[in-house]
């Protein structure tokens, strides 16, 4: 394990700092969670990382570890030789997660998605250790963060399993805050949750902030965007469990398309995509993003050049999906994400426009796998 570097005047300056910039940014407005901020030394819990596939960490690289940590960045901590499995999450979003939660000084609060223990200490430094649980699959994840954690004071529980479980043993709590992306809210956040306590949580692209409404149903609004890692079921299971994509596609007749490849980038559209077509994962060639490549599931695959050049294989044709739902968010006046709301009930997960009563796209609640313990 790497060696933990203390707390000094250096390291709380860079802290200061960085306060500083995310309150100047806006992105921290509550009091108190500046103060937490300033006391988590978020050095201890993220004491490597890899940035452009190289290892930094303080043995190494002191200066340039130590810059990176302090800074408004996403650091990948974790990965394995075909995906990236774990990385702590930039402080202004993690700043506007926790304030979105609109804590009181008794709350009890599930942490799903332990990573660095970041977040986790945060809401130690907030409302005391012993009403923090925080859960991550991967059991490598969470005793370095449990032992990091303890270095810096907290001592919250830190469980090992799968997130989309909850933590029965501790329920009910009056917030559950999740930093791992789901296409569907599992029901055991609900169930997990008081009636009037939050859910927040990725859903497809957007931060949904669900309140609990009792008899198993929660709803809410989006209130921002939701870019994290999927949820993966095991430790070594792929994020979003893509199927492997066969060379023996079917193979659709190329043509042009007027829907240009940037569509893609237009974050209230790519919302309302991952909507209609979710698990979608891009790429793109020659170094061009607009030479885009997208990827689905069930092994569909698109290619648009800048030109507007077409080639789909698989088993459907992938593209013309994307006109489709391109032609319906049109239609519905080009909606930002924020004016969509989310209603789950024990059948149904629906998403719907400006009001409950508006609904756009009701789908049936995805079967959550059994509970997955590790030692
Ligand atoms: C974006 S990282 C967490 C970042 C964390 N908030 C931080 O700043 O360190 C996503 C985490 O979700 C975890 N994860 C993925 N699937 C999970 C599951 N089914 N249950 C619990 N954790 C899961 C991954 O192991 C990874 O650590």
């Amino acid at each position: 394990m790497t060696e933990t570097i203390p707390d000094s005047d250096e390291t709380r300056a860079l802290r200061r700092r960085m306060v500083a910039a995310l309150v100047n940014d806006g992105a921290l407005t509550d009091d108190r969670w500046r103060r937490a901020f300033l006391a988590v030394p978020r050095h201890v819990l993220v004491p490597t990382y890899y940035q452009a596939g190289e290892r930094i960490d303080g043995q190494t690289d002191p200066q340039r570890w130590l810059r990176l940590v302090y800074s408004d960045t996403t650091l990948i901590t974790q990965r394995r030789p075909d995906a990236v499995t774990s990385s702590g999450t930039m402080p202004s979003l993690v700043a506007m997660m926790v304030q979105a939660l609109e804590l009181e000084d008794d709350h009890r609060v599930l942490q799903v998605a332990t990573g660095t223990g970041y977040t986790a200490a945060l809401l130690c430094e907030r409302l005391g250790s012993a009403q923090v649980t925080s859960i991550d699959v991967d059991p490598d994840l969470t005793t370095a963060a449990r032992d990091r954690l303890r270095r810096c004071g907290y001592t919250p529980t830190v469980i090992t399993a799968d997130g989309a479980h909850g933590y029965p043993e501790h329920a009910p709590y009056d917030r559950i805050i999740v930093t791992f992306a789901v296409t569907s809210i599992p029901p055991a956040w609900i169930d997990q949750t008081r009636a009037g306590g939050v859910i927040l949580a990725p859903v497809f692209s957007g931060l949904a902030k669900l309140t609990v409404t009792g008899q198993g149903n929660a709803q809410g609004r989006f209130i921002g965007p939701g870019y994290f890692r999927r949820h993966r079921a095991t430790p070594m299971a792929p994020p979003g469990g893509f199927s492997v994509t066969g060379e023996k596609q079917p193979r659709w007749p190329p043509r042009t398309t007027d829907l240009p490849s940037s569509v893609y980038y237009d974050n209230d559209f790519r919302f309302f995509l991952d909507m209609t077509i979710p698990g979608l994962a891009p790429g793109y060639r020659e170094g061009d993003p607009h030479n885009l490549t997208i990827s689905a599931p069930d092994g569909s695959h698109a290619q648009v050049t800048p030109e507007g050049n077409l080639t789909q294989s698989g088993p459907r044709r992938l593209w013309d999906d994307v006109e489709t739902s391109h032609h319906t968010w049109r239609s519905l006046g080009a909606p930002p994400r924020e004016r969509f709301g989310l209603t789950v009930t024990s059948q149904h997960q629906t998403i719907w426009l400006d009001t409950p009563t508006r609904a756009i796209i009701i789908l049936p609640r995805r079967a959550h796998h059994r509970p997955v313990r590790h030692a």
